[in-house]
């Protein structure tokens, strides 16, 4: 057993766990876990960019309006005002770390996504920002005296009692890993592998989640999952994302008749709110109709204002400026999480959450396009306040298992490959009760071909669950939530959240 003790560990190497990692080093040591490499992760996959209200016109007031619209009735106001306000002092701060946005002349290259009233989205590399920020903050916390990264370490329980959280247990390269700190803080992103169709990396299934909610800290919004409309309709896992910044730029959904279907179902067409052309392309599909992106009108300066996308498109034989991209929907962000305060404090003292994994409330039912890379980036600095500020704990050391984890990978890729399509069928775009109940069914008969040491495939299930118990309670269609047997928002449900304890829901 190797024995660590730190002051701060951190789980999670996207830009929420590399920047409060960074914060964190001016109070104390860090470790930070990171399940494989720094290319894993969402962050390094992300496309359109970052949104801040810099640009001329635009103000925290405008970008606040339309992140409360997005999110319909669920945001929490003051989540929503920490994150616009803090924008302008986020991107400093990234700049100051050696980000380097796209510019025009003396300003800001801006790009617009659905639901913006504005362009307000930086960019950097044209549509490669993920990967361009999270090199910045990798090298950065790689070089930092105070940083001690650990890639290829999976984190298998934290340690917690009576409330508290004093560390975690963790394996690296087979061994068993015990690890003591003042504060632990889970930035492990969402669980967008839980889903058959996802644009998220193959290390996203949920592992904060299932942490948190194992050492008895509270969740919330669970059943909300953001589906993005537009990823390659190739089967791939994870599917590649054709990013929203296209059709801000003018590109525009048709069907296999050659319709513009948007103006059916939006007033905003093509920019309305990522749930509603889901659910739109959703509709065509069923209708038996093909979906594509047109974005032959932006010919002339496709490859040079999305160089990734136009280079994946053409790995697989379509050319972008002439041809049309096919797509459809895949599952792409949570916005519930492990329930915090506006500092990442979650219901366990010294255990926090940053980032996706986390529920602030300031996504709402809907998050708002790129609002997520700023969630991270606003709130690692908050959060890695709070968790300087703590005392260092007074109890003694714990004696505690470290779980094995199962190695017959053979047997768990079959039982995830499973449980991708249970949900995707019975908790993905459209569900209703008899699915839900269809889908927990099928997750407990799949519990039991589970090894007592699939941990993976362990976590997988009871976030899962959460999901799937958490979609069944709401009993409306509210942003990335419908039911088809609630099809319409009820006031009843408006404000309301449902949270999670120990795996089951409550109000
Ligand atoms: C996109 O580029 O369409 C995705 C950005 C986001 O999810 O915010």
């Amino acid at each position: 057993m190797r024995e660590l003790e730190t002051d701060f560990a951190v789980v999670g190497s996207g830009l929420a766990g590399l920047q409060t990692a960074w914060w964190l080093a001016s109070s104390g040591e860090v470790l930070l876990f990171t399940r494989s490499g720094m290319e894993a992760g969402n962050s390094f996959r992300a496309q359109g960019g970052i949104a801040a209200a810099v640009g001329d016109g635009d103000s925290p007031d405008l970008h606040r309006a339309d992140t409360l619209r997005a999110g319909a009735g669920l945001c929490r106001p003051a989540a929503v005002d920490v994150l616009v306000r803090g924008g302008a002092d986020a991107v400093d701060d990234l700049i100051g770390l050696g980000a380097p946005f796209d510019r025009v002349g003396e300003g800001w290259a801006l790009g617009k996504e659905g639901s913006h009233s504005v362009a307000r989205i930086l960019h950097a590399a044209g549509d490669a920002t993920g990967k361009v920020l999270v090199r910045t903050l990798w090298s950065q916390v790689e070089q930092h005296p105070r940083i001690h990264l650990l890639p290829w370490t999976r984190v298998t329980g934290l340690i917690a009692e009576e409330g508290e959280c004093y560390g975690l247990t963790a394996v690296s390269g087979g061994h068993p890993v015990h690890c003591r700190a003042r504060a632990v803080v889970l930035a492990t992103g969402g669980c967008g592998q839980l889903f058959r169709y996802t644009t998220n990396d193959p290390a996203v299934t949920g592992d904060g989640l299932a942490l948190a909610s194992r050492a008895g800290a509270t969740l919330a919004d669970m059943e909300l999952v953001q589906f993005h409309p537009t990823a390659l309709a190739v089967e791939q896992n994870p599917m590649f994302l054709i990013s929203e910044a296209l059709r801000g730029e003018g590109a525009v959904l048709v069907n296999d008749r050659g319709e513009a279907f948007m103006s059916r179902y939006h007033d905003w067409e093509d920019l309305a709110p990522r749930d509603v052309v889901s659910r739109a392309i959703d509709r065509e599909m069923r209708d038996g109709r093909r979906v594509y992106l047109d974005a032959r009108g932006l010919k002339d300066r496709f490859a040079t204002r999305f160089p990734t996308i136009d280079a994946r498109c053409r790995a697989y034989g379509i050319q972008p400026g002439n041809e049309l991209i096919p797509v459809i929907p895949a599952a792409h962000f949570l916005m519930g999480g492990v329930r915090t305060d506006l500092f990442g404090r979650t219901s366990l003292r010294r255990l926090f959450a940053v980032g996706e994994v986390a529920c602030t409330g300031v996504h709402g039912a809907n998050r708002l396009a790129s609002n997520s890379l700023l969630e991270g980036a606003v709130f690692a600095r908050r959060v890695a306040g709070a968790a300087a500020s703590l005392p260092p704990p007074t109890r003694p050391a714990q004696r505690v298992v470290v779980p094995r984890m199962c190695n017959d990978e053979q047997k768990e890729t079959a039982i995830i490959d499973d449980l991708r399509r249970i949900m995707w069928e019975h908790a993905g775009i459209i569900r209703n009760k008899e699915g839900l109940l269809t889908g927990l069914d099928a997750l407990t008969r799949l519990r039991k071909r589970v090894p007592e040491n699939g941990l993976s495939c362990h976590f997988m299930i009871e976030v899962s669950q959460m999901i799937l118990k958490s979609a069944l309670m709401r009993e409306e269609s509210r942003g990335g939530h419908y039911r088809s047997d609630f099809p319409e928002p009820q006031t009843r449900w408006t404000y309301r959240r449902i949270y999670i304890q120990r795996g089951e829901p409550v109000e």
